[in-house]
């Protein structure tokens, strides 16, 4: 059966996975360090890339295999890698791209671990970050520059929930001939295959809506095959477009970043991933409709001074995203109380949501980000990532929307 032609729902359950031993109907764990071959003949052409075949779990492994399968289906991709975690893909797939002296052009709104990345660690080995709202997208073409090599967003910002208009940035990346790489762990393949809105690499921390259950940490990199790597901006790929054309990435991806890093996941996460992913759609469709629900019912509450979702109507972004997510809006949103010591009473006040650095799990989550996943950050480079003492950020869990309302509504009133 042709797997590419099926639906979304089908492939999530069907996708990458091949008949286990005895019939097994879920990807068997393959809890082994390294492969044994017959002979030395056969592990040489494995190596030499002659014969495909396992040699070493940091380098491929059958559980994580079929991840990547599901993974690279789902997007739209021509092949996908999976790595310990979302920090370990965005990482991975960037040191694939670019090298000393070349500049991100990054969105200003991006998760925080990842503008620490760009801004702090990159920035020690010779690789520099231009962060621009990725709202204004004639802004962000003005910043591209000569030695632009690679324009990196968020499908939605994470937590200042800004929308960027994907289809026009991806419409500057090719014209300046960079390749566009969206991280889009907030929106899951669900809302929007990346290919689709115009992306030439995805990332997903899987940790969040693909797992869905809060019970492994994991990413991945998605590659859509749509970038034309064979460009003087690109020599150090040479090599790589030649013998690999469209798998270009991939292969230089793979034979160098991830070997060489060795961000691999353990085969026991790769399989939890591929029993999360099952899920994603019946989950996601909870997670955007409750999430919405809660937006209207903080929205009419007094003590609420202000709610940013983008399904909301009066949000600014409510357009682009209703084009670009076929009006579906995702799991998260933020709202403002009157300021810190409010938010943190409101969050002692819950007896339902939980209060922890995550997202996407089954659980209502809710965080302080000023005071935690942000703390480290001067009150700019806060407002830059649209962060505020007064801000609670809450990813909306798959409890009934009523239970989840009166929790909020308790811990409200009693503000
Ligand atoms: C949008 C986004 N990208 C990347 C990451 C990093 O993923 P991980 O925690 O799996 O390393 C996160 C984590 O919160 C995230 O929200």
């Amino acid at each position: 059966m042709d797997k590419g032609s099926l639906h979304f729902e089908t492939l999530l359950i069907h996708g990458g996975l091949e008949p286990g031993p005895a019939g097994a109907t879920n990807v068997p764990i393959v809890q082994s360090s390294a492969f044994a071959h017959e002979t030395a003949e056969e592990l040489e052409n494995i190596f030499r890339g002659r014969k495909s075949g396992h040699v070493y779990t940091r380098l491929n492994n059958p559980t994580t295999e079929s991840l990547e399968r599901r993974l690279s289906l789902l997007e739209g991709g021509i092949a996908a890698v999976a790595t310990a975690s979302g920090m370990a893909a965005i990482t991975t797939a960037v040191l694939t791209i670019l090298r000393a002296g070349d500049e991100i052009l990054a969105s200003s709104s991006l998760f925080g671990g990842t503008y620490s990345l760009f801004r702090d660690t990159l920035s020690n080995y010779g690789i520099s970050t231009r962060f621009v709202d990725p709202t204004d997208t004639n802004a962000l073409s003005e910043a591209v520059s000569d030695q632009t090599r690679l324009i990196f967003v968020e499908t939605i910002g994470n937590p200042k929930m800004d929308v960027p208009d994907i289809a026009a940035i991806s419409a500057v990346a090719r014209q300046t001939g960079i390749p566009l790489m969206l991280d889009a762990t907030v929106t899951s393949p669900y809302l929007a295959r990346g290919r689709d809105l115009g992306a030439d690499i995805v990332i997903h921390s899987t940790s969040k809506f693909i797992n869905g259950t809060g019970s492994t940490i994991g990413g991945a990199i998605i590659d859509c095959g749509t970038f034309d790597w064979d460009s003087p901006l690109f020599p150090h790929f040479a090599q790589f477009t030649k013998k690999y054309r469209q798998f270009a990435f991939s292969a230089r991806l793979r034979k160098l970043m991830h070997k060489d890093l060795g961000a691999c996941p353990a085969p026991m996460n790769s399989f939890l991933l591929s029993q999360g992913v099952e899920t994603l759609a019946l989950r996601m469709e909870r997670h955007c409709s409750s999430a919405l629900e809660l937006a209207h019912f903080l929205r009419a509450h007094p003590t609420a001074s202000w709610v940013n979702y983008p399904g909301l109507p009066d949000s600014p972004f409510h357009e682009v995203a209703t084009r670009q997510f076929g009006g579906k809006y995702g799991g998260l949103l933020t709202f403002g109380l009157a300021g810190k010591a409010e938010a943190f009473r409101f969050i002692n006040g819950l007896r339902l949501a939980r209060n922890l650095a995550n997202i996407g799990d089954a659980k209502t989550l809710v965080i302080h980000p000023a005071s935690t996943i942000c703390c480290d950050y001067s009150p700019d480079q806060q407002r830059l990532l649209g962060v505020s003492e007064e801000m609670v950020r809450v990813s909306v869990g798959l409890e009934h929307p009523a239970d989840i309302i009166a929790d909020f509504a308790k811990a409200l009133n009693s503000l």
